[in-house]
């Protein structure tokens, strides 16, 4: 098998992590694997913001999410990447999605850890959305996509089992 479809194979979304920060060049490979990713019409339209574990807009997050949650909404990871997108392009979700798939898989790749992160979805587009746009630096006319952890993993757990005929139709 291709190291390739081993680094599928294995993927898990990963819920726990070190204290272990991530090297600059770490973080840059991780954020170009988004950049590479492809988008309608090749407009690539998502903003990538890198936010470090101690940054207070985590805290804030959090706190409008759940200040009683056991664990915080971003497993203590040393840093979350936000992805926005032009929410007058119909397809910013889609390529959104796909992008946050190439830093998970490249992850993967650099044995690291990662989580796709959507829960906050209902807080950055609440009503203190204008205000969490800013805070996070998205470009104008930009709104909250999805978000991915990552770090060293304290913890991983085995990939997720599937069921080929329930989702799959050959016709
Ligand atoms: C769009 C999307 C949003 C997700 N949001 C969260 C989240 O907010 N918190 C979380 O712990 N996991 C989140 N996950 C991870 C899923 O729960 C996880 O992929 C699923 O349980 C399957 O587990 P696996 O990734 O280990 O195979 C999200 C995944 C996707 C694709």
């Amino acid at each position: 098998m291709s190291d390739f479809l081993k680094v599928i194979d294995n993927r898990n979304s990963v819920r726990s992590y070190s204290d272990k920060p991530l090297p600059e060049d770490v973080l840059r490979t991780l954020v170009e694997a988004g950049l590479k990713a492809p988008t309608a019409a090749n407009k690539q339209e998502i903003h990538f913001t890198v936010v470090g574990k101690e940054d207070p807009v985590q805290a804030e997050i959090q706190k409008d999410l759940n200040p009683d949650a056991q664990n915080t909404f971003y497993y203590n990871a040393p840093v979350t990447i936000y992805l926005s997108g032009d929410e007058s392009f119909k397809w910013s979700a889609v390529d959104a999605g796909i992008a946050v798939e190439n830093i998970h898989l490249a992850a993967q790749a650099l044995g690291l850890g990662s989580v796709i992160l959507g829960c906050m979805e209902r807080i950055l587009n609440g009503e203190k959305k204008e205000e969490y746009c800013k805070k996070l630096a998205f470009p104008e006319g930009y709104g909250y996509q999805v978000a991915i952890a990552v770090g060293y993993p304290e913890a991983t757990k085995e990939p997720h089992t599937f069921d080929y005929e329930k989702n799959v139709s050959v016709i």
